[in-house]
């Protein structure tokens, strides 16, 4: 042994297993480098190593449906049942047009259920081609309940707000894809005494239900900043003697605003004041406001009228 303790300059190992503590000062630092690099790969990996295994590259067609489109509603004639039974060219290439916009997404251009919109779908898009497995059914009377109730289930869609006569148009196109069963009197006669196809149809108006959320929103920000408005005008009046007489008959503001906007107050004077008269304390008056003569209503309400826009 020495007995200076020099350093030594050469790992001495049959020493070392005499004395195996000593094992830890190379150990130590070995485990120390060994999590720190094993940490700072953790780290550096972060978003890699993750739970999260679903596979980003396909969408979920059930989400590509159309939103509802913004459409001026009206009255949609008769459908013309000589016509669907012997459809003409034209009748056909409106058919194939709708279709194109529609139905190509899921349905493919050919109708053999290979458009791209349907590739992640559990049920397969139909394949008009082939004659198996339909769901509803093949006759038209079957097709034309699968676009007015759709199969949702399933992933198809219901179509009712393409007019009935265009409904019509599509599977005319259709059926001259591939061979279809006959067309009877019996099934046209089914369908308009289910649908009533042969009365005139009214549509509603229809708006995207972004575009309605928006103008909700939009609606509610306007009379809130008229409600403010309000508030404010006849709070900073202090001069205004219509302004004071209003504020001794006021309980709340907010609640005055209100009752107006919904009378509708600046087209029916009458109704909102007999709103009021109902129950004042309701739209925000004292009660004592159905003591005031018809002169100082009037007054009131044209006051009401030049501070709420
Ligand atoms: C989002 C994809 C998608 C779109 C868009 C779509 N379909 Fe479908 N369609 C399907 C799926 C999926 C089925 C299969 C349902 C089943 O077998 O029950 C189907 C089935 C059908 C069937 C057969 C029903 C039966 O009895 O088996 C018809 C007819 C049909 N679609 C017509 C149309 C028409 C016409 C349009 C356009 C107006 C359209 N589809 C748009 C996905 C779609």
């Amino acid at each position: 042994m020495n007995p200076q303790k020099k350093l030594e300059d050469e790992i001495n190992f049959k020493e070392l297993l005499k004395n195996p503590i000593r094992l830890f000062g190379w150990i130590f630092p070995l485990f120390l480098i060994l999590i720190l690099v094993l940490g700072i790969f953790f780290v550096k990996h972060l978003t890699d190593i993750s739970f999260n295994v679903q596979n980003a590259g396909i969408q979920d067609s059930t989400l590509m449906k159309k939103e509802v489109e913004l459409k001026k509603g009206g009255i949609s004639a008769p459908v013309d049942f000589k016509l669907v039974k012997a459809p003409t060219q034209s009748f056909i290439d409106k058919g194939k047009d709708i279709f194109d916009t529609n139905c190509k997404s899921c349905h493919g251009e050919n109708g053999m259920g290979d458009g791209p919109a349907g590739i992640a779908l559990a049920k397969k898009p139909r394949n008009f081609h082939s004659s198996e497995g339909w769901t509803n059914g093949r006759n038209i009377d079957q097709m034309f309940k699968t676009l007015q109730e759709g199969i949702t289930k399933n992933g198809m869609a219901a179509y009712e707000y393409i007019p009935a006569s265009d409904r019509f148009a599509i599977i005319s196109f259709i059926r001259t894809l591939t061979q279809f069963p006959q067309v009877t009197d019996e099934q046209l006669k089914s369908l308009d005494a289910t649908y009533k196809l042969s009365s005139v149809t009214v549509h509603p108006n229809t708006i995207p239900v972004k575009l309605a959320e928006n103008k909700l929103l939009e609606e509610k920000t306007i009379t809130g900043n008229l409600e403010k408005k309000f508030i404010h005008k006849v709070n900073g009046d202090t001069n205004n003697e219509m302004a004071v007489f209003l504020k001794n008959n006021v309980i709340d503001y907010k609640k005055v605003f209100n009752s107006y906007v919904i009378a509708n107050g600046k087209q029916n004077p009458d109704k909102f004041i007999a709103d009021v008269l109902t129950n004042p304390i309701n739209a925000g008056f004292k009660p004592a406001v159905a003591l005031l003569s018809k002169e100082e209503w009037k007054k009131l309400y044209d006051y009401l009228k030049s501070s709420i826009m």
